[in-house]
């Protein structure tokens, strides 16, 4: 990784993420603690592929790596929060890592596939879910995992919300339903396998590709084409 590393309190950290030599990283998200609400420890991920977008500090690709993936590709673009790539580098040098970070969009979606996509905690801030949801299970050959602000109902719901009203964080924009993001999987070939309602408004969802990556929309349907949109 490139640049001076940081020491650890001198980096604005999001993931609080246990050094595994006493220290605890001094963040706001306590992961670990999380990993079941994500559905995380559900996942296979000896061997596989994986790709985190929105990685923050990299908790979730460095765990990945832990768990045996063969490949770990981490995705996030650090102009779009807080602390750069300093949480980041710092872990990458203390786990002697060999995660790779790509600095890009999940509007920039890579020209390759993994055998796992995460998409935690991403959804509900960006502007345009259709597209990014998309985006996500096109990256996937098989598995996509996502966390998310959303409510279990049986209507396809996608909630704009009045900025500030959830958490009192304007960044948090839409609130998913379950059925919206089953839809949009079914729409990328793809069914659910699991989902966890962590809070009324909180929860995770695994999915599992049926079908080859065929998206239902031609690209002018959108105003960001996802991977592979058929241009007709
Ligand atoms: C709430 S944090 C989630 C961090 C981590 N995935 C987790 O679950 O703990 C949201 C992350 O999404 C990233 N993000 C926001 N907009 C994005 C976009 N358009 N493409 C990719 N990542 C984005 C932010 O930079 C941030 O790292």
């Amino acid at each position: 990784m490139k640049g001076t590393l940081k020491g650890i309190d001198e980096i604005q950290w999001w993931h609080i993420v246990p050094l595994g030599d006493g220290r605890v990283t001094p963040g706001r998200s306590d992961v670990s603690r999380l990993e079941d609400v994500f559905l995380y420890p559900a996942l296979n991920l000896a061997g596989k592929s994986v790709l985190d977008i929105g990685c923050w500090d990299g908790y979730f690709s460095f765990r990945s790596e832990q768990r045996g993936a063969s490949r770990v590709v981490a995705m996030d673009d650090p102009d779009l929060r807080w602390g750069g790539m300093d949480g980041f580098e710092f872990l990458h040098d203390h786990f002697k890592s060999k995660v790779e970070f790509v600095k890009r969009s999940i509007y920039q979606p890579l020209q390759e596939q993994f055998d796992v996509v995460l998409c935690y905690g991403v959804l509900y801030h960006v502007n345009d879910p259709l597209t990014a949801a998309t985006n996500a299970f096109q990256m996937s050959k098989d598995v996509a995992a996502f966390e998310s602000l959303i409510i279990d109902v049986p209507d396809p719901i996608l909630l704009l919300l009045e900025p500030g009203s959830v958490n009192n964080d304007p960044t948090n924009l839409y609130m998913l339903s379950t059925a919206w993001l089953d839809t949009v999987a079914k729409l990328n070939g793809f069914e659910r396998v699991q989902h966890l309602q962590q809070t009324p408004q909180r929860g995770a969802t695994i999915y599992r590709r049926v079908a080859p990556a065929v998206p239902q929309y031609p690209a002018f349907c959108y105003s960001l084409p996802p991977l592979n949109a058929p241009k007709h």
